[in-house]
């Protein structure tokens, strides 16, 4: 079966930003699982260069707009493989392969009636590259909310395209494919707008050049949209090419809510004119806003460059960001610190947590060679049987251009894999020669999660099996979507925990916190170990009641490089995690704290030791030479301790 999916072409006249790599990032996620599910896919972007806002950025420089276009062209090219999109085809509106096919449709369209020539006179808007009518100019300005430039009076000669003759038609298209305008938001404003009545469009311009020639005319440049939204059959080699026939109609249109209008009223009209069948679906996301819920663009100045923030994060955690934060139909809020908090929280605890303790376990108890299943029990039943719900919810979210609610989805297995880790409690069983078959099957399930959770997310961070490959012995099936079948890790595979497959990002005001506190702070848990029996001076009650003591989760234990006694957690307080350096590491093995709950003091000042940010300390008695953290059992996270 085909695919054919497409992006907007955009603007070469600055670089992309993280508002404008969303569309193309979203686009090839469907891409890719489509390519994993086997069917034959076709993904295009492109740049959109005749744009009159182009010649005027390149004037302004003082260079050749085409010149100028290259430069940019490349910064596109540049970012989409920084992050790992991969596109089919990419168009460029100032090629001859899309300039034949434009003046082609404008030929049958004058040649059919369906555009005429008359005297335009009226509003235009350059940065929207959009006429408007008198009635809703406000100001001077253009009426888009969002941009607010000074509008520009326009009579000249131009070609008009015949808009109103086909809104019937337009309407019960719309109304018989209840698909065709997604979300359902944006269908009924689509709806109501072309009710309104459609006015013939003006799809010609004369008083500059830059841009496609009216065939017949060619004094008139033809209108940037019209232009525009015909790449996406001239790409195929309209109206006889092999891809063409083999990918047309599209299956899905992915755009920003701001040009759904362009996209749902003219393309469809140039279409039905022609003959040619309509795209599946158009679909309008949101945008990007900052948190004071401007949209980011390069204009507002509230962008930060996606080069760099691809080079701090990496790609597979800036797809998962955008990707996760742009609910179906809604706006993202973008800023730096969600984002790190995002990597933190889901991508460095909820999945990397899981895949290093599972694989350690097997280390550690097994050699690191994954044992043989066993017989399921009740919760590997259900684990696998949950593993093929989520796929398949996965797979049906994503396919309705909702990466967000997939990736939900994706994390309901996440979050079940770490509990899975605490329920079955391997550090016990491993305690117990006659668990033998009960801890394989645990390492197993695990093992096989891991595995699972690899292809799950190659649509979105497709970095993620590539980096597991190696730690599940370089042979795993990762590729297709049918690896996603439970059950599919040979036994004897050997594996390895590797590095952290996300690594913690410090958020910098910890940092900041943590520059005001000594660097050679005594470890907290040494201290305990250090007091004896010798009595301190009594406090009152409310002094007491100064210290907030709280049940924390271990997720996480690791030595810290170079110490002998220092080991540093990670924990889970009600959702917030903590790093906290303890002095324990003499008493206790990382992985029996794994999944334990711990005592916390969690308003002690921040300390750093041996560089690290602890926030905290965990209480630990001493017994004899030994120390033994205090831990709780039926409290869950967050609970006082008074
Ligand atoms: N050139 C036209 C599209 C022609 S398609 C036949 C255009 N280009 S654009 O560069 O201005 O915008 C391209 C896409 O980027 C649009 O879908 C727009 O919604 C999207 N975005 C621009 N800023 C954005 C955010 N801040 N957030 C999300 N998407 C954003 O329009």
């Amino acid at each position: 079966m085909s695919y054919y999916i497409t992006t907007p072409i955009y603007y070469p006249n600055s670089s992309p930003h993280i508002g404008t790599a969303y569309t193309t990032i979203a686009a090839d996620a469907i891409a890719r699982l489509q390519r994993m599910r086997g069917q034959e896919v076709h993904f295009l972007t492109g740049t959109d260069e005749n744009s009159q806002k182009i010649i005027r950025t390149a004037d302004g420089l003082g260079i050749n707009p085409l010149e100028y276009v290259d430069g940019i062209v490349e910064k596109f090219r540049g970012l989409w493989q920084l992050c790992d999109v991969r596109y089919d085809d990419f168009i460029r509106t100032t090629e001859e392969r899309h300039a034949a096919v434009v003046q082609r449709v404008f030929q049958q369209l004058h040649d059919q009636g369906d555009i005429y020539k008359a005297e335009y006179e009226g509003w235009y808007c350059t940065p929207c590259e959009t006429f408007w009518p008198e009635k809703k100019i406000v100001e001077g300005q253009c009426p888009n909310e969002w941009c607010r430039h000074e509008v520009e009076w326009m009579k000249e000669e131009s070609y008009f395209f015949r808009l109103s003759k086909y809104q019937e038609r337009l309407l019960a298209h719309i109304e018989a494919h209840p698909d065709f305008i997604r979300p359902v938001s944006r269908r009924n404003e689509m709806t109501r707008f072309i009710s309104g009545g459609l006015e013939d469009l003006c799809v010609s311009r004369t008083t500059f050049q830059w841009g496609i020639k009216v065939p017949f005319d060619p004094k008139h440049v033809v209108y940037v949209w019209l232009d525009a939204l015909i790449n996406y059959i001239s790409a195929l080699g309209y109206p006889d090419g092999e891809l063409f026939r083999k990918f047309w109609p599209a299956d899905v249109h992915l755009m920003g809510k701001d040009i759904v209008r362009f996209h749902a009223v003219i393309w469809p009209i140039i279409l039905l004119a022609l003959g040619v069948p309509l795209p599946r679906r158009i679909y309008g996301h949101g945008w990007f806003v900052d948190r004071e819920g401007g949209k980011i663009s390069k204009s507002r100045g509230n962008v930060q460059d996606a080069f760099d923030l691809l080079k701090r994060y990496g790609s597979d955690a800036i797809r998962y960001f955008l990707l996760r934060e742009m609910q179906s139909g809604a706006d993202g809020t973008y800023s730096e610190d969600d984002m790190v908090t995002r990597i933190n929280v889901d991508l460095a605890n909820d999945l990397g947590n899981f895949v290093s303790r599972a694989l350690a376990m097997t280390e550690r108890y097994r050699g690191g060679i994954v044992p043989a299943a066993g017989a399921p029990g009740a919760r590997e039943e259900e684990i696998s049987a949950l593993a093929a719900e989520v796929w398949r919810g996965v797979e049906m979210k994503l396919l309705a251009c909702d990466p967000a609610g997939a990736l939900e989805e994706l994390w309901r297995f996440v979050a079940r894999m770490n509990k899975y880790v605490d329920e079955s409690a391997p550090w016990t069983l491993a305690k117990d020669p006659a668990e033998r078959e009960n801890l394989d099957r645990v390492l197993y399930t695990c093992a096989e999660a891991v595995r699972v959770l690899g292809v799950f997310c190659a649509p979105f961070m497709p970095g993620v099996p590539e980096r597991l490959r190696p730690l599940l012995g370089g042979e795993a099936r990762l590729e297709l979507w049918a690896d996603g079948q439970w059950g599919l890790l040979a036994p004897g595979t050997r594996v390895q925990k590797g590095a952290p497959l996300f690594p913690r990002i410090d958020l910098s005001q910890f940092e900041a916190e943590a520059n005001t506190a000594a660097d050679t702070a005594e470890p907290p848990a040494e201290r305990a170990g250090a007091l004896g029996g010798q009595a301190k001076e009594m406090i009152s009650l409310e002094e007491f009641a100064k210290i907030d003591l709280r049940v924390a989760r271990v997720l996480k234990a690791e030595k810290v490089p170079k110490t002998d006694k220092l080991l540093r957690l990670e924990v889970d307080l009600a959702g917030e995690t903590r790093v906290v350096v303890s002095g324990i590491a003499g008493h206790y093995e990382p992985e029996a704290l794994i999944g334990r709950k711990v005592v916390l003091v969690a308003n002690l000042q921040p300390a750093k030791l041996r560089g690290i940010v602890s926030q905290g300390m965990i209480l630990a008695a001493a017994a004899g030479d030994d120390l033994e953290v205090l831990m709780v059992n039926a409290a869950e996270p967050g609970a006082e301790v008074r």
